[in-house]
């Protein structure tokens, strides 16, 4: 077989990731380069080559504090759980966990919120040798505080020149092993309370969803709490999970378990503001026109900033991801705007325009086949749209 398609098989199988040929391509030719390799270029899984090629594959994006709103919920269900349960260790699991950004997060919030170690901790698993030897040195450079860090660097890190330096506070709530989802056991893990999974699932195809959220459920206490990413809570509400309350968009629980509607899509964050208060509706912003009008005036820093604010009280609108992809592309951010078209496409398939942006992005760093593959995509959606006017 040829060893592109051979190499692809066998990353498909480490990682279970929706890997494109070409993807696979692009990492060979990078390590047969860096390697020095020849043409009997055949890594075979577990070896230092293979793990190299799989970190060339994956998307290692993450920053401290992603989404203060789900750490802030991670800390409250944390705490209520410890005065419910007095005396019995809470149980997290961040998969994936990057390089550590996530939950070293909860483990300062954790530790400055007085709750210590022995009271809770973290199993945090990631895919990537890479990620995770890199969450073990807990060293960052400044793109991982691009979030509000909430006075969490000047708390916890030290400045060794460009870098970061986690102090040995955090780290002793963390146990960092690599795996993939897929192969983590609750039979050996135990069940955990509370489980992070974000920006994970966008990475594979339907059926791996599927499955994932059935591993999920398994990993998961009955009584526990699932913290999805925006984008991802639909899928796991398809498949055995509903949002804990019918405000809530990225918290889920286990159908049945005292959980909304298994049916119901999630709330748009706007809505975990507690409903009671019947307030006078504010004048509704159209964020989107705002957003809009800053890009086609080059406002590039405010078109970004306006669609960042509507995509904290929309996460799921796709026209919003779209308009971010293009103002990172047009700041010179490409890896940026490929995420941010992806979820585009993620929550509306039939993205026209966001089909043609990746294609084109695709194509501009030699991904021609995936270039092509999404063209096809695209042009199926405007065939279909013309039939639909004709
Ligand atoms: C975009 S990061 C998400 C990190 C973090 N959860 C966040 O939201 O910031 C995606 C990570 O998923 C990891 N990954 C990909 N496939 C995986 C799998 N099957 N099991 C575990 N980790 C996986 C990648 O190595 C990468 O580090």
């Amino acid at each position: 077989m040829h060893l592109t398609m051979r190499l692809t098989m066998r990353l498909r199988a480490a990682t279970s990731l929706d890997l494109g040929v070409a993807t696979v391509e692009r990492a060979v030719r990078e390590r047969m380069r860096s390697s020095g390799a020849g043409i009997d270029y055949d890594p075979q899984p577990g070896t230092p080559e293979f793990d190299a090629l799989v970190d060339l594959v994956v998307v290692p994006e993450s920053w401290i504090l992603r989404d203060p709103a789900v750490f802030a919920t991670a800390l409250r269900f944390v705490q209520a759980r410890l005065l419910t349960r007095p005396g019995q260790q809470v149980r997290v699991l961040s998969l994936p966990c990057a390089g550590g950004e996530e939950p070293y997060s909860l483990a300062m919030l954790l530790a400055r919120a007085g709750v210590g170690p022995e009271h809770c901790r973290i199993d945090a698993f990631d895919v990537s040798h890479a990620a995770i030897a890199r969450a073990r040195a807990g060293r960052y450079t400044r793109n991982a505080f691009r979030g509000d860090d909430q006075g969490l660097r000047a708390r916890f890190f030290t400045e060794d020149g460009d870098d970061h330096v986690l102090g040995a506070e955090p780290r002793a709530y963390v146990a960092f092993a690599q795996a993939n989802l897929f192969d983590v056991d609750p039979a050996v893990t135990g069940t955990y309370d509370l489980v992070f999974c974000r920006n994970l699932l966008i990475y594979f195809d339907l059926a791996t969803q599927q499955q994932a959220a059935a591993r999920l459920a398994a990993l998961l206490a009955d009584d526990g709490l699932l913290l999805a990413g925006y984008a991802e809570a639909p899928a796991l509400c398809r498949h055995g999970f509903a949002p804990r309350t019918p405000h809530d968009t990225f918290a889920l629980r286990k159908h049945g378990r005292g959980a909304a509607d298994v049916r119901r899509p999630p709330a748009r964050p706007a809505a975990q503001v507690p409903p009671a208060a019947p307030a006078a509706p504010a004048p509704p912003r159209d964020l989107l026109a705002e957003a809009k009008a800053h890009a086609d005036a080059g406002r590039l820093a405010e078109a970004q900033e306006t669609c960042r604010a509507l995509l904290a009280v929309h996460a799921d609108d796709a026209e919003a991801w779209f308009l971010l992809g293009l103002t990172a592309e047009c700041a010179g951010r490409p890896r940026e705007a490929e995420d941010a078209w992806r979820r585009c496409v993620y929550l509306d398939p039939e993205h026209y325009e966001a089909l043609c942006a990746l294609a084109l992005l695709a194509e501009q760093r030699g991904d021609l086949a995936l270039g092509a593959g999404l063209r096809e995509r695209a042009a199926r959606v405007h065939a279909r749209r013309g039939r639909q006017h004709a």
